[in-house]
């Protein structure tokens, strides 16, 4: 694909179905080649990412067949999988590697786990430290990044208090525990996306949460009971939506309806955001099936104010900021992003790259340690520009949206890195643009 070449539009209009839900896909994928028998998945995320776990898990014996969006995987029991001499690969996928660290660690054999440019140096010392308390033997290259070596085993429980908000760590040990003597909890300092802890208890698992504490009873290293195997549909990722759902609300006359995407209220801070800035957006059917909330939202163009992004709502925001950073342009006040470093340690260093992108379009940016602020309408309009995505899919998304609304076509590079996430975002936006 290389360059894509995005010109402006008038507006969004029509349905839009997004693809499954990644974090849901994988923590499903995950639990699924544990369980006794075949569990079926329907609307499986197409992200590349959720591809990379099917490989994983694969390579450790579990059977995988995919067909369009449906998968079917067949796991052999909590005690089925079989060591892989092949290196495990999460490719660019930071959720794998560290879920899988927590399965791994549960596992009688050794394991090695890599991953593309960008995975190998983000840090892993996060789930290495839980892990090795609860018994495993890992050894990461420098104390902290992959490869990882992960020797599992014999794993008792522990009371996890996690200095930093993060689900894939809560996931990690909450999957490790499983495989533990006892009774495993993890505290997290801020309430994360819960997808894990729904998914385990559709599975069969033992779970109970408390305020900010979640449980889980581990079956030890007695080979009775087992998680059962399930049929699921996944919800929409509102994380893929938010990018449309953006593009609706800047562009004049747009009316976008973004059918069966998933509202679990751990991931809906983007929602609140939005509109408390003033987005028109309706929620008009809500369901509960298994374990998720499924709904419709209908998206009307808006006016948006901009505002303060910080303290506790980063962490549930932390995949929609680049998206919001990049209307802060759009916005009567501009947006500021405060207490969100951990941005710079995502797929890319989400903080700089959001800062010299908008830059090239025009946009006036101060880039501080822990985020940045935005300037508003009153600094000019954005033009199109050459965008440099560094590779991370929620930077390309986020500037082929801002470019709908600039002045001139933008060229966003490397456009394909955006099937990390959503491999159908182009043809999409093209199928819903108006020019
Ligand atoms: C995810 C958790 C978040 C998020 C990532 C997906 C998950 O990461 O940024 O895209 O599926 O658990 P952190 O746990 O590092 O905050």
């Amino acid at each position: 694909m290389g360059k894509q070449t995005i010109q402006p539009a008038r507006a969004l209009n029509g349905g839009l179905e997004p693809p499954g839900d990644k974090s849901i896909s994988h923590r499903h994928a995950m639990l699924a080649a544990l369980a006794d028998g075949t569990s079926e998945l329907r609307h499986f995320s197409s992200a590349a990412d959720c591809r990379s776990t099917l490989g994983v898990v694969r390579a450790l014996g579990a059977t995988v067949e995919i067909e369009k969006n449906r998968v079917r995987i067949t796991g052999h029991g909590l005690r089925g999988l079989r060591h892989s001499r092949r290196t495990l690969d999460a490719e660019n996928s930071g959720t794998t590697m560290r879920l899988m660290s927590g399965i791994l660690a549960g596992q009688p054999f050794t394991s090695k786990i890599t991953g593309d440019k960008s995975l190998v140096k983000r840090p892993m010392r996060r789930v290495v430290e839980p892990l090795r308390q609860m018994g495993a033997e890992i050894e990461a290259r420098d104390g902290e990044f992959a490869p990882l070596e992960i020797r599992g085993g014999n794993l008792h429980a522990i009371d996890y208090a996690m200095p930093v908000p993060s689900a894939q760590v809560k996931s990690a040990v909450l999957l490790a525990g499983l495989f533990a003597a006892g009774t495993t909890s993890v505290t997290e300092p801020v309430r994360t996306r819960d997808h894990t802890e729904r998914a385990l208890a559709e599975f069969g698992a033992r779970i109970e949460k408390e305020g900010r504490t979640v449980r889980v009873h581990g079956f030890g290293a007695a080979a009775d009971g087992q998680l059962e195997p399930k049929s699921f549909d996944v919800p929409g990722d509102l994380s893929s939506a938010v990018f449309f759902l953006s593009a609706g609300l800047l562009l004049p006359d747009s009316n976008l309806l973004i059918h069966r995407v998933g509202l679990n209220p751990t991931r809906t801070a983007v929602l609140d955001v939005l509109s408390f800035m003033g987005a028109q957006l309706k929620i008009i059917s809500l369901e509960c099936g298994t374990g998720e909330i499924v709904g419709d939202i209908a998206v009307q163009s808006s006016q948006l104010s901009g505002g303060v992004i910080e303290g506790q709502q980063v962490a549930q925001l932390i995949d929609e900021l680049p998206m919001l950073a990049a209307l802060g342009p759009f916005t009567e006040q501009g947006i500021e992003i405060r207490d969100a470093r951990e941005l710079r340690v995502k797929e890319s260093d989400r903080i700089a790259a959001m800062a010299e992108n908008l830059r090239r379009m025009g946009a006036h940016v101060e880039e501080r340690p822990d985020g940045l602020r935005v300037e508003g309408r009153s600094a000019g309009n954005l033009h199109g520009a050459e965008i440099d995505p560094c590779g991370d899919h929620r930077i390309a998304m986020a500037f082929a949206v801002a470019a709908l609304a600039a002045q001139g076509p933008t060229v966003i590079r490397d456009a394909e890195c955006a099937g990390v996430s959503y491999p159908e975002f182009y043809t999409e936006l093209n199928r819903l643009a108006e020019r």
